[in-house]
This record gives C-alpha cells, sequence and structure tokens, in this order.
C-alpha cells in the first residue's frame, strides 16, 4: 500500500471522462483501492475518485465519519445524518430523486486550501459495483448525497467549481478564517442553506 499523489485542478487527468472498469476484482483494482484509502486517509479526506490519483478510471471511495454524522444533527438540527463506513463505488450511476436542491459548503484534494457553496440534489439513489463484484444500490440525502455527487462527478472531468452558481463564495479557508465571522454565519448571511464543508 502507498500514499499517492493527488492531481490538482489543472491537471488533464481531472477535466477527462474516466473508463468504465472492466473487473472490479482485477488485483490492480484492489491495490488501487486499498492506496486509495491509505491516500485519503493522509489528506484527511472525506472522499476521492481515481482521477485525483492520475487513474482515469470510474472508481470513487468515501465515507461519511460518525463525527461528522453528528455534527451535521447539531448544526442544522434536520433530522439525524447517518454515518457511512468506507464505501467503494465502481461504476457509479446517480439518478436524482426530485428537483430539490440544496447549497452547502464543499472542499476538495484537488482545490487544497479552498471550499466554496455548490448546489446539490438532495436525495439522490445510486447504484455501483462492490470490490467483489456485487452490486450496491443505495438512495442518499444531505451530506451523504452530497458526497456522492461531488466525487462522481470527478469520473466525468467535473470539479466542485463549474457546479457553482456564485463564485464569490469560493476562496481560501485561511483567509476566510480572518473573518470576523466564521465560515457558515458568512454563508448563511447569503440566505442559502447551507451543509458542512470537507475535501473530497
Ligand atoms: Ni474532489
Amino acid at each position: 500500500m502507498a500514499i499517492l499523489k493527488v492531481a490538482r485542478m489543472g491537471h488533464p487527468v481531472l477535466n477527462r471522462t474516466a473508463d468504465a472498469v472492466e473487473d472490479p476484482t482485477a488485483p490492480e483494482i484492489q491495490r488501487l483501492i486499498a492506496d486509495m484509502v491509505d491516500t485519503m486517509a493522509d489528506a484527511p479526506g472525506i472522499g476521492l475518485a481515481a482521477p485525483q490519483v492520475h487513474v482515469p478510471k470510474r472508481l470513487v471511495i468515501f465515507h461519511i465519519p460518525e463525527t461528522r454524522a453528528h455534527q451535521e444533527e447539531d448544526e442544522n438540527g434536520d433530522e439525524a445524518e447517518e454515518a457511512v463506513p468506507m464505501t467503494v463505488l465502481i461504476n457509479p450511476e446517480i439518478e436524482a430523486l426530485g428537483e430539490e436542491r440544496v447549497a452547502g459548503i464543499e472542499g476538495c484534494l484537488s482545490l487544497p486550501g479552498m471550499v466554496g457553496m455548490v448546489p446539490r440534489f438532495r436525495h439522490i439513489r445510486y447504484k455501483a459495483l462492490a470490490p467483489d463484484g456485487s452490486v450496491i444500490e443505495r438512495e442518499a440525502s444531505g451530506y451523504h448525497a452530497r458526497v456522492v455527487q461531488h466525487e462522481c462527478d470527478h469520473l466525468d472531468g467535473i470539479l466542485y467549481p463549474q457546479r457553482m452558481e456564485d463564485l464569490s463564495t469560493l476562496g481560501y479557508t485561511d483567509e476566510m478564517d480572518r473573518d470576523e465571522l466564521p465560515l457558515g454565519a458568512r454563508m448563511r448571511e447569503k440566505e442559502l442553506p447551507t451543509e458542512a464543508a470537507d475535501d473530497g
């Protein structure tokens, strides 16, 4: 296992459509997954897509930690977000359930140090293959849905700024922290529903 170099915005591998994985159980795919898990833990990040480690294949990993799930509940007073264990999605497909979208703060390991407000579908259904070749089919909402949409966008050469509707909310976290108001409060002043940020 190894920690891989993460491609940053501008690298061509982040702009192309990734290729389908032909055999999810192949040894090189298992090795790639193990290396991506190490790389994401080292970053640290919530999610990682294969193109971010210079492999243009349709494979992403993500997890929603317990701490994140509880934090979401406290900040928003919404229904509790559930923690999601480390999940590998191979050749994933996403379907929006309804038109409702919610703006939330996102970061990305390919844009280190930056965050921005990104609208995403609130409810989705996704389907993918697991590393053992079995089928994963889930419905997701809120932060879970956001992370999956962010990661799967990487497979189509899309980075989160391309999904933003208000580029004035894109910035460096260490500059935003200078402000008297924390980032979340500043974002809320723009009267958009917010979700929490993390690198994916
Ligand atoms: Ni990302």
